[in-house]
């Protein structure tokens, strides 16, 4: 391989802002994808020489590695297809996933047995094509920063390659606690965090999740923690602790709210719910973390609590498919959907449909829901922000209640403002949505202001460059 070395801002993740899908007629076709990063990155702006390294997914972006199809900065990394399925479904989405959102039924699993230490290789091996990738394309001194539990292991491997690099580390999901976090086996705890140290500065979505990565450090390597709780050292290094709690796009989803396919799917929705009835909406991707479903069993048991909501009432879930190659999550996905028909079969009428469940991801129409819903419903297990909490406030036609896990990032910055809930307890989510329903206008009106304010202090723009120019400090 050619020794490029010339980009002075890098980012790394496993899923990279363009995919490409293979027709029939052999033909590629290219979708961007949208998100904190893209938008992020479009701040620094094409003179800045930035390179974002991402990894082929599936087929189509197997094929464009092969055919030397690319975008302008961007730089696909195609491993065998046996090392990445094991790297992305086996050890990133069914162990760190589940670890940091402590998602395991314990008595059960996790089981660190032999097929786990060959998919541990497989991910090692994954991050080792990143780094080396990374140590091809960086300018010399040039920043780096790398994203997510997929990449845990890359700060320590580049550094390895090239100590010049400025290397900053991203966490998107919550951190478990030192207690959950020591459930993987000892050698392996100590890698991944080793991985993360080796850059200069590691960075987390709140002050939580940041603390408990040290606490973490402490417990399982007996690295040394600073007085202020905001740097970690080990082995003779240190590594800096950050939190950017990445914000709404505040002026994207105005505008893009107000186009006219949103107003259409709002026409198209209404008819759906019935004109004037309330509407309790989430939106989210099917993940375990999520707890759709006991987001339905809330909803069940305020119609049965509160008769007087019957057919003046609808829950609007959006739950679109992922990870879908994960039994786990598939029968998780059909878990929700039962629940949703038993509902509406238990309670609903020729003319009202207690649930409206869809599962084909549509952004205009989650928009038009966001616009409409007269209580936002974000009740995950564990988050590491949550956005849609930021969302819905921000793009809101007359004002929303938002019932709001405690267990979200997005807590820290707007519980004050939302309905909080235990999500575990679904008697105190049936109560938190009734309470949302009846919440006063003006108290609604007042909330709303302030959330939307909250929602979107550090947009993507400046989240992104923030962390950027902390890598200087
Ligand atoms: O939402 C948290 C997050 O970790 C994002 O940072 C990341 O893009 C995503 O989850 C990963 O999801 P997927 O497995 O679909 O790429």
């Amino acid at each position: 391989m050619v020794e490029t070395r010339a980009a002075r801002i890098l980012v790394a993740s496993n899923r990279g802002p363009v995919s490409y899908a293979l027709g029939d007629d052999g033909e590629l076709s290219s979708r961007r994808g949208g998100g904190g990063l893209v938008s992020g990155l479009s701040a620094i702006g094409p003179e800045a020489d930035a390179v974002w390294v991402c990894a082929a997914l599936g087929e189509g972006d197997r094929e464009a590695v092969r055919r030397g199809v690319g975008e302008p900065g961007a730089r696909m990394i195609a491993v065998e297809e046996s090392v990445f399925e094991a790297a992305y479904n086996d050890i990133a989405n069914s162990v760190l996933w589940f670890v940091h959102h402590l998602l395991y039924q314990t008595p059960f699993e996790p089981l660190f047995d032999e097929d786990f230490r060959g998919q541990w290789a497989a991910y090692e091996a994954y991050n080792e094509a990143f780094a080396e990738a990374l140590a091809q394309e960086a300018a010399d001194g040039a920043h780096v920063l790398v994203q997510d539990y997929h990449l845990s292991l890359v700060p320590a491997l580049l550094r390895a390659r090239r100590p010049d690099l400025r290397i900053g580390h991203f966490t998107h999901t919550p951190w478990a606690p030192p207690d959950y976090f020591r459930l993987l086996p000892d050698d392996i705890a100590a890698e991944l965090l080793e991985g993360i140290l080796g850059a200069d500065r590691a960075a987390f979505l709140t002050r939580r999740w940041a603390d408990a990565f040290a606490a973490c450090c402490v417990s399982v390597l007996g690295a040394t923690l600073s007085d202020d709780g905001r740097a970690v050292t080990h082995r003779g290094r240190t590594t800096r602790l950050g939190v950017h709690g990445l914000g709404a796009d505040g002026d994207f989803l105005r505008e893009r709210s107000h186009r006219p396919d949103v107003a259409e799917r709002i026409t198209r929705l209404r008819s759906e719910t019935g004109q004037d009835r309330k509407l309790i909406v989430r939106v989210d991707r099917t993940e375990l973390s999520k707890n759709i479903v006991r987001g339905l069993l809330a909803y069940r048991q305020l119609l049965q609590e509160h008769p007087e909501w019957l057919s003046r009432v609808v829950h609007v879930a959006f739950a679109y498919p992922s990870r879908q190659d994960l039994a786990v999550y598939r029968e998780y996905t059909e878990g929700v959907a039962r629940l949703a028909e038993e509902i509406n079969a238990e309670f609903g009428t020729p003319d009202w449909q207690p649930v409206l469940l869809k599962v084909d991801d549509d952004f205009a129409r989650s928009l038009a829901a966001y616009r409409l819903a007269d209580v936002a419903l974000v009740n995950p297990i564990r988050d590491g922000m949550n956005l849609v909490a930021k969302e819905v406030p921000v793009v809101s036609d007359n004002g929303v209640a938002l019932v709001l896990s405690r267990e979200a990032g997005a807590f820290a910055e707007l519980g004050d403002d939302a309905i909080v809930v235990n999500p575990y307890d679904i008697r105190a989510t049936a109560a938190a949505l009734h309470t949302a329903l009846t919440l006063p206008e003006a108290d609604r009106a007042e909330r709303t202001k302030r959330l939307a304010d909250a929602a979107t202090a550090l947009p993507p723009s400046r989240w992104f460059l923030d962390q950027l120019h902390a890598l200087d400090d």
